[in-house]
């Protein structure tokens, strides 16, 4: 065997310099006559440690990192490619424990294929899912799918099985599957990676759901700003169609699927699925009234399947390891595993997927390392802009739909935002209503109104200005904007500035507090 490196293409990695190190190693082999292939994967998720560069051993892949342009040289020097001892060296990367620990289903592939080559994914245990649920018919997909306890990881968790029951039992007409990849939360970026990391997942994904649910045709939705994961799902889903995994008679079955990639134009609403399919159908981005459901009326009227990139990702593995072996895992309602997204001031920030039921404070403390300003941890929101604020006495929160629900937040995508101690919780408030009123459709009155009087009314607490009647006031407008609300973007505004002033009182009391102490 010659000798190989993998180095990541991930924007993430590029983002810290992977392609210049890409170019450095090609250089560097070319000038000392080294015969050495580099495959170009996504990343495994271990953002601190990226540029990773991994060896091919024997033993497996060993990993040095974070790798610069300055640095190539003295690897080779000291011997790497024979796996020689480095100060960079992490030892094998499968056995890095922040890798180790978690439990890789959906993210099984990533950071470990070439995304661009078809062959690399059929050898890594691809198209197991799609082989079985041709095996076993539409029927029993949807009852597969259904039996796993699998929902939605766009934000809402709804059962992913009784949507595609849903649209399956409509009568036979055009249907589409539509994946949602404009993933506009903040700190999340699980759907870019598999997108970039392992695109042939999905492809796999979307087919089964067409075939389960007799939609021919699918449209990947991916948010503009991810140019890196439009280009790699468009190589993809090209490589399929070329080996007859996308089009007519895909597999040689006699079903016919194919699918095409649309970039969406930023905007965060375009993410509600109803705001997407009037995006998709090239309209302007504004919310619809439900019912009719997408299932029932969706996109150009059909019964449309919608769901997000992590949902159909992981219903290959459902397939070929069965609903049984996934649901043993997690707690509650939450079954499976949850690719957990670690972002804003933490030390180990990257994606760490594990079994629901970790807890909040295991997730911040132990896997993330607290925050990388090295200051206590004050705050964490999860679930995107609308998620709710958590204080340290709710880090006994364990990662599950329901507990999250109990406690007044959400669990959403999966981003973990951590804010150390400088960080001013009426300034996040105060933030939360500013992107409703920026990001609001402008459907509904309660949202396009109210969260600009809720914007205005920060700006006066935040000033000190009758502090005790603004606070009743935009307790108020969150019950209006809560109940009031259409979609969820202004129904679940209330929940970071509603946490903001539960958890953290003290400031939103400042200008008072400051006069008390002079
Ligand atoms: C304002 C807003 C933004 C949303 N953004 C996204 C998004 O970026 N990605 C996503 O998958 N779901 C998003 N959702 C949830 C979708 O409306 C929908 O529930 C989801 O795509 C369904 O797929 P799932 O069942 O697989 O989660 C958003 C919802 C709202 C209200
Ligand atoms: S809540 Fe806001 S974003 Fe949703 S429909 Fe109403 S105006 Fe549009």
């Amino acid at each position: 065997m010659s000798a190989r490196i993998y180095i990541s293409r991930d924007s993430g990695a590029l983002c810290v310099g992977a392609e210049e190190v890409a170019t450095a190693f090609r250089k560097a082999f070319d000038n000392r006559g080294l015969d050495v292939e580099i495959v170009r994967t996504g990343s495994r998720g271990l953002y601190w440690l990226e540029p990773l560069v991994e060896v091919a051993r024997p033993e497996g892949r060993v990993g040095y990192g974070p790798v610069r342009v300055a640095d190539v040289d003295g690897l080779l020097d000291a011997g790497v490619l024979d796996g020689k001892k480095h100060k960079f060296g992490l030892g094998l990367v499968e056995d890095i424990p922040w890798l180790k620990s978690q439990t890789r289903l959906t993210f099984a592939r990533c950071g470990i294929v070439d995304p661009r080559n078809l062959e690399d994914y059929k050898a890594h245990k691809g198209y197991k899912g799609l082989e079985k649920a041709l095996a076993v018919g539409p029927e029993a997909t949807v009852e597969e799918v259904a039996n796993s306890g699998l929902r939605g990881r766009g934000g809402a968790g709804f059962p992913t099985g009784i949507k595609w029951r849903t649209v399956a039992q409509t009568p036979p007409q055009q249907k589409y599957i539509v994946c949602n990849a404009d993933e506009g939360d903040s700190g999340t970026f699980a759907d870019r990676m598999i997108m970039e990391g392992d695109p042939f997942v999905l492809i796999e994904g979307m087919t089964i759901a067409g075939i389960a649910t007799g939609a021919t045709h699918g449209y990947v939705y991916i948010r503009s700003e991810y140019p890196h994961a439009i280009e790699a799902m468009e190589i993809a889903i090209r490589e399929a169609r070329k080996g007859g995994m996308l089009g007519k008679r895909i597999a040689g079955s006699k079903y016919d699927f194919d699918m095409e990639v649309r970039a969406g134009a930023g905007a965060y609403v375009c993410g509600e699925e109803t705001s997407l399919l009037e995006s998709l159908e090239g309209k302007r981005g504004e919310v619809r009234a439900k019912p009719p459901l997408p299932a029932h009326i969706g996109l150009f009227g059909k019964p449309t399947v919608i769901n997000n990139v992590l949902s159909l990702a992981t219903v290959p593995i459902i397939m070929s390891d069965g609903a049984t072996f996934y649901r043993d895992f997690g707690m509650g309602k939450s079954r499976g595993t949850m690719p957990i997204q670690l972002a804003g001031n933490i030390k180990h920030g990257g994606l760490y997927e594990t079994a629901f039921g970790i807890t909040l404070g295991a997730l911040v403390d132990d896997i993330g390392g607290g925050t990388r300003s090295g200051r206590p941890v004050r705050a964490v929101q999860v679930g995107g802009p609308l998620g709710a604020y958590f204080p340290r006495e709710l880090f006994d929160t364990p990662f599950d739909y329901e507990a999250f629900t109990a406690r007044d937040g959400l669990i959403g995508h999966g981003g973990v935002v951590v804010f150390d101690d400088t960080v001013d919780m009426a300034k996040q408030a105060r933030f939360a209503m500013e992107f409703c009123a920026i990001e609001s459709c402008g459907k509904c009155t309660p949202c396009r109104i109210g969260s600009v009087r809720g914007t205005e009314t920060m700006d006066k607490i935040i000033r000190g200005e009758r502090v005790e009647a603004n606070l009743a006031l935009i307790t108020d407008l969150c019950q209006t904007l809560k109940f009031g609300s259409l979609c969820a973007l202004g129904g679940f505004t209330p929940y970071p500035v509603m946490s903001a002033i539960r958890h953290f009182p003290e400031d939103f009391d400042r200008p008072r507090l400051k006069a008390a102490a002079e």
